[in-house]
C-alpha cells in the first residue's frame, strides 16, 4: 500500500453569504472569484482548460514536460515538495519523476479534490511518502512536517497567483517564503503579456464555456443563498486591462433591476457590471521585481517557444 496520509486542518470555509452581501453592497460591486469553484464551476474550469482558445493549460504543461529535467537540476533532487493545490494535474506527475522528491505533500482547501488526487498519485508513485492536507493555502500555513529535514519547495502552478492583486500576490509570495524556510525555494507557474488579442481570445471563447463559468457564480448565489439573479438579464464581459496588465471578468446587467440575496435587496443600474475576477499577467522581469521584494532571488525561468507562460524558479 502506497504510504499516504492525510491531515485535516479544518480550513474555514469563510462566510459566503457575508461576502457576498457585501460585494454587492460595495462600488463598484465585486465578488472574489474563490467563489467559482463549487462542484459545477470546478467542472467549468476544467473544460475551459481544454479550449482551443484557452493556451495557458497545455502551454504550461509541455513547458513542464520539455524542461523537468533542467527544473529538477536547478531545484534539487530530494526536496520536500508542497503543492499548492491539489496536484491533479499531469504536471505534477512529470515533476515528481524528474524531481524525485523525499516527500509530496499536496494542500488543497477541497478534502474531496484532495483525497481523490493524492490517492491517484499515490498508488502511480508507490515509494513515495504523500502527506495529502487539507487547509486554505492562502491563509498563513503550520504543516505539520517538523520531522522531514528536507529542504522544502513549493510548487504552484496554473498562474492561479495572477488572480491575486500585485500587492495579494506579495503578501502571499512572503508568507510562502517562510514557510520553505531557510534553503528553501519556490516554482510558480506565471502566465506571460501577450497580444492582447490572444488574451481577449482566451477569455471569450467561441463556445461560451467561460460566460457559463462566469454566470454559474449567480447561478451558485441562488441556490446557496437564496437569491433571485435572472442569469438572463447578466452578460459575460472579458477584456484586457492594458494598464493594469490584467484580464477583467466581469457580469453585466443588461436592464436596471433589483435582486435579492437572502432578504436584502440590491439595485442594478442597466449597463451596471459585477466585477468577478482579475487575472494578471506579467512580463519575466515585471514577475521577477515582484519575487524580489518579497525576499526571493530569482534562480531561473522557463518560458515556451511562442512566450506565453513562465516557470519561475525563486529562493528564498
Ligand atoms: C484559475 N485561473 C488561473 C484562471 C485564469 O486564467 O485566471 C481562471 C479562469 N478564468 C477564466 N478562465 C480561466
Amino acid at each position: 500500500m502506497p504510504p499516504l496520509s492525510l491531515v485535516d486542518l479544518q480550513p474555514s470555509a469563510g462566510s459566503f453569504l457575508e461576502d457576498v452581501l457585501s460585494g454587492l453592497g460595495a462600488s463598484p460591486k465585486a465578488l472574489s472569484p474563490k467563489y467559482f469553484y463549487d462542484a459545477r464551476g470546478s467542472r467549468l474550469f476544467e473544460a475551459i482548460c481544454e479550449l482551443p482558445e484557452y493556451y495557458p493549460t497545455r502551454t504550461e504543461l509541455a513547458l513542464t514536460r520539455d524542461c523537468a529535467g533542467e527544473i529538477a537540476a536547478a531545484a534539487g533532487a530530494g526536496s520536500l515538495l508542497i503543492e499548492f493545490g491539489s496536484g491533479a494535474g499531469i504536471k505534477t506527475g512529470l515533476l515528481l519523476r524528474a524531481l524525485r522528491p523525499a516527500a509530496y505533500v499536496p494542500v488543497d482547501i477541497s478534502m474531496d479534490a484532495l483525497k481523490d488526487s493524492a490517492g491517484r498519485l499515490a498508488s502511480e508513485f508507490p515509494e513515495l511518502p504523500v502527506i495529502a492536507v487539507c487547509a486554505d493555502y492562502m491563509q498563513p500555513l503550520d504543516l505539520p512536517l517538523e520531522g522531514i529535514a528536507a529542504p522544502r519547495l513549493i510548487y504552484f502552478p496554473g498562474s492561479t497567483i495572477g488572480n491575486l492583486t500585485p500587492a495579494e500576490a506579495l503578501v502571499f509570495l512572503q508568507r510562502a517564503r517562510a514557510l520553505a524556510g531557510s534553503g528553501g525555494a519556490m516554482l510558480v507557474g506565471v502566465d506571460l503579456k501577450k497580444d492582447p488579442q490572444r488574451l481577449h481570445e482566451a477569455y471569450n471563447d467561441a463556445q461560451g464555456v467561460t460566460a457559463e463559468f462566469n454566470l454559474n457564480l449567480l447561478r451558485r448565489i441562488n441556490r446557496e443563498l437564496a437569491a433571485d439573479f435572472d442569469l438572463d438579464r447578466f452578460r459575460h464581459i472579458a477584456f484586457y486591462n492594458a494598464v493594469a496588465g490584467r484580464i477583467e471578468m466581469h457580469l453585466e446587467s443588461t436592464c436596471a433591476q433589483t435582486v435579492t440575496v437572502s432578504g436584502r435587496s440590491f439595485a442594478f443600474a442597466a449597463g451596471e457590471r459585477l466585477h468577478t475576477e482579475n487575472s494578471c499577467k506579467y512580463s519575466v522581469a515585471e514577475f521577477r521585481r515582484l519575487a524580489q521584494s518579497a525576499g526571493y532571488r530569482a534562480e531561473a525561468v522557463w518560458v515556451d517557444a511562442e512566450e506565453l507562460f513562465s516557470l519561475h524558479l525563486l529562493r528564498g
